[in-house]
């Protein structure tokens, strides 16, 4: 990737100071990207923007819960007066948590779809009123899962809200591209971090068993997916409208196809299926 893909860019990051959004901050900063930072705690912020900072770049933060429409306008307002005006968006903050949906509580649902949906609405919104009204150019980049349009048990409210981030980002890439605003999605498989591993795979047996079903025989890495991330939102994905990515090592396509699980038919057993005793 050219080393000034994202010169001079000002990129708001939500929960960028850990996981996935730590790492796009260092990876966008790394290519010239100014970041943004924000998210519920002030300390991992602190640490990222330092760290951004120690190594020449330029970090601004500021702390809110997306799921509150004024506090996501004023840290916008924080972060603008920073850095200057906003180039690029990424709705990476999230809550999820396994749970087999008949003892989700209504609580439980409204917390995560409030995080994922109402908040990438609140930023998105924000945003492109500030892009529009300032008539400048925009990129959102907003993170889905690859259960987005296949729904998934035991995460009930994220698959509800995912699929309502893809919607939202398929209805703005066509109305919002008239004002230069570009929307698009990448829907991740399971890349280890604290944040989504300590919830989403809480057992080693979970772990590996999950490692298996994937064709590329391996996790994805944050550092990954920050580059793919960069690409998306800089110039060079400029006629990338309303796509979503899917980002999984194959683990997908390996649940979807029906004979898939032959995969893990023995070679004796293929042999007699070949002699024609049936297995
Ligand atoms: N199983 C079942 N219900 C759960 C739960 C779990 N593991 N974790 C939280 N809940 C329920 C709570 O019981 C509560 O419902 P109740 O009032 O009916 O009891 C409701 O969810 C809200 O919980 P609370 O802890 O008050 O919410 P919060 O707003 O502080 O936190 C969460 C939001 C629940 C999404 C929390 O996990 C979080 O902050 N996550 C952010 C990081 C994250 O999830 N990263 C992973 C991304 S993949």
């Amino acid at each position: 990737m050219a080393p000034d893909l994202l010169a001079g860019r000002v990129a708001w990051i939500t929960g960028g100071g850990t996981g996935l959004g730590r790492a796009m901050a260092l990876r966008f900063a790394s290519l010239g990207g100014k970041i943004a930072l924000c998210g519920r705690r002030q300390e991992p912020l602190d640490e990222t923007a330092q760290t951004i900072r120690d190594a020449g770049g330029e970090a601004a933060v500021a702390t809110c819960d997306v799921r509150d429409p004024d506090a996501v306008q004023a840290v916008l307002e924080s972060l603008v007066e920073q850095l200057g005006p906003i180039d690029i968006l990424v709705n990476n903050a999230a809550g999820n948590f396994l749970c087999p949906s008949e003892e989700l509580s209504p609580n439980g649902f409204d917390a995560v779809v409030r995080i994922v949906l109402h908040g990438t609405f609140h930023c998105t919104r924000a945003a492109g009123r500030h892009w529009i009204e300032t008539k400048r150019p925009g990129s959102v980049l907003n993170i889905a899962a690859t259960y987005w349009n296949t729904g998934s048990g035991f995460v009930l409210a994220s698959a509800c809200a995912k699929a309502g981030v893809v919607a939202l980002t398929r209805s703005l890439a066509v109305e919002w591209a008239r004002h230069g605003i570009r929307l698009n999605a990448i829907a991740p498989g399971p890349i280890p971090t604290e944040g989504a591993f300590s919830r989403l795979m809480p057992s080693d047996a979970m772990l590996e068993s999950r490692r298996r079903k994937i064709p590329a025989q391996r996790f994805g890495t944050p550092e990954e997916l920050a580059d793919l991330a960069a690409f998306v939102v800089s110039d060079a994905g400029s006629w990338m409208r309303g796509e979503v990515v899917t980002f999984d090592g194959g683990e997908w396509l390996r649940g979807a196809g029906e004979f898939n699980d032959l995969l893990e038919l023995p070679p004796e057993t293929w042999e007699a299926l070949r002699k024609g005793a049936g297995g």
